[in-house]
């Protein structure tokens, strides 16, 4: 690099010196925790190479030390195909499980021996780094798997990442994947430092690195206290190690900073323990996990399990239960929902739980109360496990203050002061008045509509649907396709501009589906899923409009209650005007005769068919299967009858696989759906 290239050899010395060095102290400090140097030192160092780079620019490598930021933003990340792909892991939460897994796995490598290894389930974002020549060329998110985000720029900025490997023998080309997170206490100063200087702080640690990873700006990238833990080889050239610990082993060498919690080659049956015990030490790590990972440790045997698709058969995750805490109920609030529900939500002394700060919980219902013998000012116990909403656990009764207040449920509606009612048998207490009276169930009822499953309508969110009430601009969902332009430019905070792009999005809208358009009428225990099977049962709104009880009771999904809550809906005359009015504003959906052959849902290769899923479903969660099998046009019934067509039974299927064989009707095992999935939809 310095002989030709004109500056003095002595330059070029220092320069390789410094550079050696920094890499050295920033290994040290970086990847493995274990600083050489003070901060102060390895500021003057840093400086001196800077200095000399800005001198002899000719001499500054692309992988400088100095080099981690970029200087100017990307448009957006381009796609990158993994040439392996990036799968994910099937779960589990018990010993029985494990064992199960364990068992499975033995049994389809005949018995051989196997050893396992154990590691923590890091909870960051997942990323695949490519070096070529020892040089790190291109980092990678997961995306669907198979299609990931070049993210160099901003995985460039981590200094645990070396942009140039350490020792030797590392393959020409090769992928370490692995798992980039923010430490607790990185986080924690982070937030601080933000909440001091009055900058956005973050939500907690995983969404922290998430966000820092999708920045466009590497210098944003560059401020966040990123780490990361590599915790497999997503392939290589020429290098073919036995064993995932070899792996591990190997990667520290080229400075490839690897978990020292990791453990193995480890027996069956001591993974347990490891599991038990990390768990134990969880709140000390200094990092979030979500789990555990066991994984099958030789990589002819990983090969021989080989993957489902979406996760390998020789690695299983082991998820601990939701983490519990206490705290206070302040107070109870009662919350009126769309179609009226009013509901107590707990007012809780702010707790930090599974990575939030939560201070409100829905208690449901006053059964849910009474069960719970919740009183105001008791200490309760509070779950949240992973992205799922709070929850009331228990009361700890020892704890209750003397002056503890006993809930009660209002009389009177607290958005619109008519009586409440709950009617006998049902655990919901709802407003008495009609939706369009009332205005919580109003603005509940907007939002709804606007929803990301419903019209999808952009930048309509809450707030401003409340304005919109407020201003008198509108009243029903059909008032909003007649919004103009001036009026709403004058609500607070907007504009012009965003005005225009509502009234813009209104008009995109008024397009939808049957399927769409039926879930956004709100009508009562009538889901996404419920919707698309209404339409797709009677191709027209009309066509369900008129149908009677029995008829509707026919739809798959539809039982009694959902069937007469349907007709009430339809029965009443505001609902009624509703649809009309929209009709009115220009809003319009295909419909279909669902009788007649070769329109809509009738082309598709799974027409007609009923299909059943009993059992464990391994390759994918269960609503994957059953959303892919609905696109096909099937239906999915949730028993087998004379009408089911096909039977879908994974591991640990009961009744149904029974009642199933009995009947004659046709049963497939997980594999061969998957194969089955896969043609049908490439055809
Ligand atoms: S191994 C095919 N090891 O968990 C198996 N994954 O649910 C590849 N994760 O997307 C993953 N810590 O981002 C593995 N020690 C660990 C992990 C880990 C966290 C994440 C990973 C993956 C997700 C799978």
């Amino acid at each position: 690099m310095a002989s030709g290239s004109g500056a003095s050899a002595k330059p070029a010395e220092r320069l390789a010196a410094l550079t050696a060095r920094l890499r050295d102290l920033a290994h040290r400090y970086y990847v493995l925790d274990d600083p050489a140097v003070s901060d102060a030192e390895y500021d003057a160092c840093y400086a001196e190479l800077e200095a000399l780079e800005a001198q002899y620019p000719e001499l500054a490598a692309a992988d400088s030390p100095t080099r981690r930021v970029g200087g100017t933003p990307l448009d957006g990340f381009v796609s990158v195909q993994h040439p392996v792909p990036m799968l994910s892991l099937d779960k589990s939460t018990d010993a029985a499980e494990l064992d199960a897994w364990m068992r499975r796995t033995a049994e389809r490598l005949d018995g051989a021996n196997i050893r396992y290894t154990c590691e923590p389930k890091i909870d960051g974002v997942a990323v695949a780094l490519l070096y070529e020549d020892g040089r790190l060329v291109r980092a990678a998110t997961r995306g669907d798997g198979q299609t990931g985000e070049d993210i160099t720029a901003n995985v460039r900025t981590i200094q645990a990442v070396p942009l140039t490997l350490r020792g030797s023998g590392w393959p020409a080309r090769f992928e370490a994947r692995g798992e980039v997170y923010m430490s607790r206490a990185a986080f924690d100063a982070y937030n601080d430092a933000a909440l001091a200087d009055g900058r956005q702080s973050l939500v907690n640690p995983r969404n922290g690195a998430a966000g820092s990873l999708r920045q466009l700006d590497s210098r944003v990238t560059a401020q966040r206290p990123l780490t990361l833990f590599l915790y497999s080889l997503g392939w290589a050239d020429g290098w073919t190690p036995n064993t995932h610990s070899e792996v591990m082993a190997q990667f520290p060498e080229w400075g490839l900073r690897t978990n020292p919690d990791f453990s193995g080659p480890i027996d069956g049956a001591d993974c347990m323990a490891w599991i038990e015990g990390l768990a134990a030490r969880r709140r000390s790590l200094g990092y979030d996990i979500d789990g555990a990972v066991v994984k099958v440790d030789s990589l002819l045997q990983q090969q021989a399990l080989g993957v489902l698709s979406r996760s390998p058969r020789w690695a299983l995750a082991f998820k601990y239960p939701a983490e519990e805490v206490s705290t206070r109920l302040e107070g109870v609030d009662f919350q009126v929902g769309r179609t009226g529900a009013v509901t107590p939500v707990a007012r809780l002394e702010p707790v930090f739980v599974g990575g939030v700060t939560v201070s409100n919980a829905t208690l449901h219902n006053m059964d849910e109360v009474a069960r719970l013998d919740l009183r105001i000012g008791d200490r309760v116990r509070i779950r949240r496990a992973g992205d799922v909403i709070p929850q009331v656990v228990a009361v700890v009764e020892a704890d209750r203050p003397k002056r503890a207040r006993r809930i009660k449920l209002p009389d009177r509606c607290p958005s619109c002061g008519s009586p409440v009612v709950r009617i006998e048998g049902e655990a919901v207490a709802r407003c008495s008045s009609a939706a369009h009276e009332c205005p919580a169930q109003q603005l509940e009822s907007l939002k709804h509509f606007a929803s990301r499953l419903a019209f999808d309508i952009d930048g309509l969110g809450e707030k401003l649907i409340q304005q919109l009430l407020d201003a008198k601009l509108v009243s029903s969902a059909a008032d909003l396709f007649a919004l103009a332009t001036d009026p709403v430019a004058e609500l607070p905070r907007m504009g012009a501009k965003s005005a225009a792009n509502l009234v813009a999005a209104l008009d995109r809208a008024r397009a939808v589906t049957l399927p769409r358009l039926i879930y956004a009428l709100g009508i009562r225990e009538v889901g996404e899923a419920t919707a698309r099977s209404l339409a797709q049962h009677f191709g027209s709104l009309d066509a369900l409009a008129a149908a009677d009880l029995e008829a509707l009771e026919g739809v798959d999904d539809v039982g009694p209650i959902v069937a007469r809550h349907l007709r009430a809906y339809f029965d009443a005359p505001a609902n009624r005007a509703l649809i009309q009015a929209l009709r009115d504003a220009g809003v319009h959906w295909a419909e279909s005769d669902p009788a007649a052959a070769g329109v809509g849902t009738e082309a598709l290769p799974l027409a007609g068919q009923t299909w059943v899923l009993t059992g464990t479903l391994e390759a994918m969660p269960r609503n994957e299967a059953k959303a892919r099998l609905l696109a096909l046009g099937a239906k999915v019934a949730g028993s087998v009858s004379a009408k089911t067509t096909q039977v879908v039974a994974g591991p640990g299927a009961g009744s149904k696989l029974a009642k199933a064989e009995a009947a004659g009707v046709p049963v497939m095992d997980e594999a061969a759906f998957v194969e089955a999935l896969t043609g049908l939809e490439g055809g």
